[in-house]
């Protein structure tokens, strides 16, 4: 066998300076995707027939094509319509955000509908306008439910995330995928990279975990 770690040493450090890019490109997407999620799950439980339309359509068609093909496309297509170039960072926060608000919108649809309707008709009994009923009744309600679900989407994103390398944002895999290049041995850096994933996810699920106990107390 011919596995020699001794060789990345030097490049270990290189390659952890990924996590901090990684961190940053996955809290700005998953800022950004619930944002737009919740936004989008409010217009498809609306009575309003167009943005009900217009929020299953954009669900549609980020779920139905795949994710590199909406980083790619805004990377090196949207350059060509507005005439000027984007910087990976941002074309990977627009398209992993963009992409990941299709997900979280329908996971928050469903844990609105979730939650009683007694909740609802109580509120609408009292006289409490819509918003404060949305925001102070039932989607306070409907985020607990949802969390396991949301901290899924965000252990996903993190994941999924690794795909910026195909436009070269420095993260992780970019930088475990250029030692390899340097040193003509791909197999210890990717490994090394896989782990500094896997424990990322770990350390998630863990958090994930811990957040849903305390969740619990409250009831
Ligand atoms: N590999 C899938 C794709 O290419 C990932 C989609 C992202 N999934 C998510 N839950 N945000 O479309």
């Amino acid at each position: 066998m011919n596995l020699d770690f001794s060789q990345i040493v030097p490049s270990m450090p290189y390659i952890l300076k990924g996590i901090g890019v990684t961190i940053q490109i996955v809290l700005a997407s998953a800022i950004l995707g619930f944002v737009l999620g919740v936004i989008l799950s409010l217009c498809k439980i609306s009575r309003n027939k167009p943005l009900q339309w217009f929020a299953d359509a954009y669900t549609s068609v980020f779920r139905g094509t795949p994710l590199v093909l909406q980083l790619l496309l805004i990377y090196f297509g949207l350059p060509q319509l507005l005439g000027f170039d984007i910087a990976p960072f941002p074309a990977a926060v627009a398209a992993f955000g963009l992409n990941s608000a299709a997900y979280i919108s329908e996971i928050i649809r469903a844990g609105i509908l979730a939650v009683d309707k007694g909740q609802r008709e109580a509120a609408l009994a009292l006289g409490i306008p819509y918003r404060r009923m949305m925001g102070q009744i039932i989607l306070p309600q409907a985020l607990k439910n949802i969390l396991p679900a949301l901290m899924n989407e965000f252990i996903t994103l993190t994941k999924e995330s690794a795909i910026v390398t195909v436009i070269g944002a420095l993260d992780i895999m970019r930088r475990a995928y250029i030692v390899g290049g340097e040193k003509f041995a791909y197999l210890e850096p990717l490994i090394f990279a896989g782990l500094i994933y896997y424990v990322m996810v770990m350390g998630l699920t863990l958090l994930g975990k811990a957040v849903e106990r305390r969740m619990r107390k409250g009831d």
